[in-house]
């Protein structure tokens, strides 16, 4: 089907052509919405993280699959994940998240201007997470909407956010990252249970004129890895079904060794694009947030970059991997930390199913 931009055979035509309007309207609109759109950035002006109070330890992982706390510390740094109540869906968790958000933001609610949700756990298939957590927000008729981009969908979601607010469509945006990875997990397959743990961060993102905020945000994807990471059943292709649910294909299915070695690679060249691309040095960095899913990814990086661990903000001991929620709440905790100070330049590094991968720069 053609786009709006293009007529019936193909041919590109003016998006004011519906409107009808002479060419000399046309250019003086297009220079009033540039003119006012000019110099718009995006800053953080609020973050806020929850994650449930449940805490399963790698001790309690040993009585329930046959691992033990050495492996999987050795492997991988975890000690530790939350896992939600069974009452608890992945909106109650987006919803303490985009609260403290909010109120770190000091805005009144009713200024949101859309609400975005990025999970790989949505309460379900639709309406998306993004309308329940609206719901419970009480925000109605705000625009929701979720990003399905696995670990990767809080950057996803940040550079979609960007483009609203540069294009001065919205001056508020909600963003939350939230998952229940425990309900897509199979309790019985070590070498998926110990690495995913429960929770959400969320950031309220404003329209600014300042020069501190978004400085550049990066996304790839490559479908063509999308067997080594993924929950095979409950979509389309694969409706849920006794023969499927006997097979655990409802669950979370990986290829660690090479998801690892491509996570490897893939942040490792992003990040250097990135840097490359806006003239920044490693040095120049004052903290990295990268995705939580492994210590020795991270280390990796930090050896690709020369820069000390320090300069990494890591949680990942205390939570497991959270997916897209990974970020935000380990942003969240950065700030809560006084790790992060004005006119900071921060990095950040994603990876995950898709296969996606992502990367940004902001100045605090
Ligand atoms: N406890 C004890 N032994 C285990 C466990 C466990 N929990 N899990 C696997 N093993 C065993 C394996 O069976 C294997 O035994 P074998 O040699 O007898 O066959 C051995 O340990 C080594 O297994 P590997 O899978 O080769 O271990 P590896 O060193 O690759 O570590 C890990 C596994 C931690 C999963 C790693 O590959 C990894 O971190 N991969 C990346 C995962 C990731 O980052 N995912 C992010 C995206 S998540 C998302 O998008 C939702």
């Amino acid at each position: 089907m053609p786009s709006a931009a293009e007529n019936t055979k193909g041919k590109q035509v003016s998006p004011f052509h519906e409107c009808n309007t002479s060419p000399l309207i046309q250019l003086a609109f297009s220079s009033l919405i540039s003119a006012s759109v000019k110099n718009i950035s995006t800053r953080i002006a609020g973050v806020g993280a929850y994650t449930p109070s449940r805490v399963l330890t790698n001790q309690e992982m040993e009585k329930m699959v046959d691992t033990t706390h050495e492996w999987i510390t050795t492997r991988t740094g975890i000690q530790e994940r939350r896992i939600a109540a069974p009452d608890e869906a992945t909106s109650d968790l987006a919803l303490h998240a985009a609260r403290a958000a909010i109120s770190d933001a000091g805005i009144d609610p009713r200024q949101i201007g859309l609400i975005l949700v990025a999970t790989a756990s949505p309460d379900m298939l639709f309406p998306s997470t993004a309308c329940m957590l609206q719901q419970k927000l009480g925000l109605a008729p705000v625009p929701a909407f979720d990003i399905s981009a696995a670990c990767s969908g809080f950057l996803y979601g940040l550079q979609i956010a960007h483009q609203f607010i540069c294009n001065g469509t919205h001056s508020h945006i909600l963003l939350v990252s939230a998952e229940k990875l425990s309900a897509i997990t199979n309790w019985k397959d070590r070498s998926t249970c110990v690495l995913f743990g429960d929770g959400a961060g969320a950031v309220v993102l404003e329209a600014t004129h300042n020069s501190r905020g978004v400085i550049d945000i990066l996304l790839r994807a490559d479908g063509s890895y999308h067997e080594i990471l993924r929950v095979p059943a409950g979509g389309s292709a694969m409706p849920v079904t006794p023969d499927v649910i006997q097979q655990n294909l409802q669950f979370i299915q990986m290829s660690g060794k090479e998801v690892f070695k491509l996570a490897v690679t893939a942040m490792q060249d992003i990040v250097e694009e990135i840097l490359e691309k806006n003239q920044i040095s490693p040095q120049e960095i004052a903290c990295v947030i990268p995705h939580q899913a492994n210590t020795r990814i991270i280390s990796a990086l930090a050896d690709r970059l020369g820069l000390p661990m320090d300069r990494f903000f890591l949680n990942l001991h205390r939570y497991g991997n959270m997916s897209a929620a990974s970020i935000p709440v380990a942003l969240a905790e950065a700030k809560a930390e006084a790790r992060l100070h004005p006119g900071d330049k921060i990095l950040f590094a994603a990876f995950g199913g898709g296969l996606t991968w992502a990367s940004a720069i902001i100045e605090w």
